[in-house]
């Protein structure tokens, strides 16, 4: 059995999150500069049915039974064996290395999880079509995460740019005109189950006020739809600053959030949000390509730890589901 490796990108959100968990519409996109890898090695002295995950960047080298059963990781594993109906794996090592910050807004869970997954499957010699991968790694997100909307399994399953709305099938989009997005890292944490579950308290004490906010922020991804897959981007920007406005009348944006939003604007952004769960992470803001270094400069003088410039284009898919 020879090694076999698989990635995943990271993802940003361009419209709809916490929203989307409530069951309106949000728009993601893969960012294909940063990405989870999963190398499946066999282990020719390990006896049958031995997994051993070897994650080297948080210091992790353990047997599956070792790990706590609600370890991502250890989710990842059985999800998949169970999907294949694969009771013991001949001996593997699955290698796991990331450059998706984790804990920023950019998937890097999910794609973790579904690298590990595609590599596993592919390993064991029935790799999973995107449907199941995409289920399998919804599967571990909502032990992970508590109440996740499937969208970030999704956009990083399909690794390209997708319409969501929870419960539906993904609609991939077209992007007419490619546009590209400065994403600025604010170094600061992002606990998505918090800012989840936070949104959630909140949402129970107001139903209507956050019923309506969810409502608002469905339609700028309703409206953002055809700017997107007509190309007609002017009015983009606009709508990303009013997604904006409203996630911070939800209360998860930050002072270093909004410090980088605005640094973004006034270096010359059409438009700048906040993308995930907030509370800090990345932010995003979409710039002619021309301006994209200008607006990366303005994020890194404003204390932006990482910056990527990623263009958002149609993605052909060959493979069939
Ligand atoms: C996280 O990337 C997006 C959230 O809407 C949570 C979810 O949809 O599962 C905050």
């Amino acid at each position: 059995m020879p090694a076999i490796y698989a990635t995943a990108p990271g993802k940003a959100i361009l419209f709809g999150e916490h929203a989307v968990v409530y069951g309106y519409p949000a728009i993601a996109v893969p960012v294909l500069q940063v990405q989870a890898k999963v190398v499946a090695l066999p282990n020719l002295s390990g006896p049958k049915g031995e997994i051993t995950l070897d994650a080297p960047d948080i210091g992790l080298h353990a047997d599956l039974e070792k790990l706590p059963g609600n370890h991502p990781l250890a989710l990842a594993v059985h999800q998949t064996l169970a999907t294949m109906g694969v009771e013991r794996s001949p001996a593997v090592i699955l290698r796991i290395t990331s450059t998706i910050p984790v804990a920023a807004g950019l998937g890097s869970g999910a794609a973790v999880s579904v690298a590990l997954i595609r590599a596993l499957s592919s390993f064991l010699g029935k790799p999973l079509n995107d449907s199941q991968v995409c289920a399998a790694a919804f599967e571990v997100e909502k032990t992970y995460h508590g109440n996740p909307s499937g969208i970030d399994n999704t956009v990083v399953t399909y690794a390209q740019p997708v319409y969501f709305v929870r419960g539906q099938p993904p609609c991939p989009m077209r992007v007419a005109r490619p546009f590209t997005l400065i994403i600025g890292d604010t170094g600061v944490p992002s606990p998505t189950v918090a800012a989840v579950t936070d949104v959630r308290d909140r949402w129970l004490a107001e139903r209507e006020r956050y019923e309506a906010l969810f409502s608002e922020i469905g339609k700028l991804a309703n409206r953002a739809r055809p700017t997107i897959e007509e190309g007609q981007l002017e009015e983009l920007g606009a709508l990303m600053d009013e997604n904006q406005a409203k996630l911070e009348q939800l209360g998860v944006s930050s002072p270093e959030l909004d410090r980088l939003i605005q640094a973004a604007r006034q270096g010359g952004a059409q438009g700048a949000k906040l993308s995930g769960a907030g509370i800090g992470g990345n932010m995003i803001a979409l710039a002619p390509a021309e301006k994209s270094a200008q607006v990366e400069a303005a994020l890194q003088m404003a204390g932006a730890v990482r910056t990527i410039v990623s263009v958002v284009h149609s993605v052909e898919k060959h493979e069939p589901d």
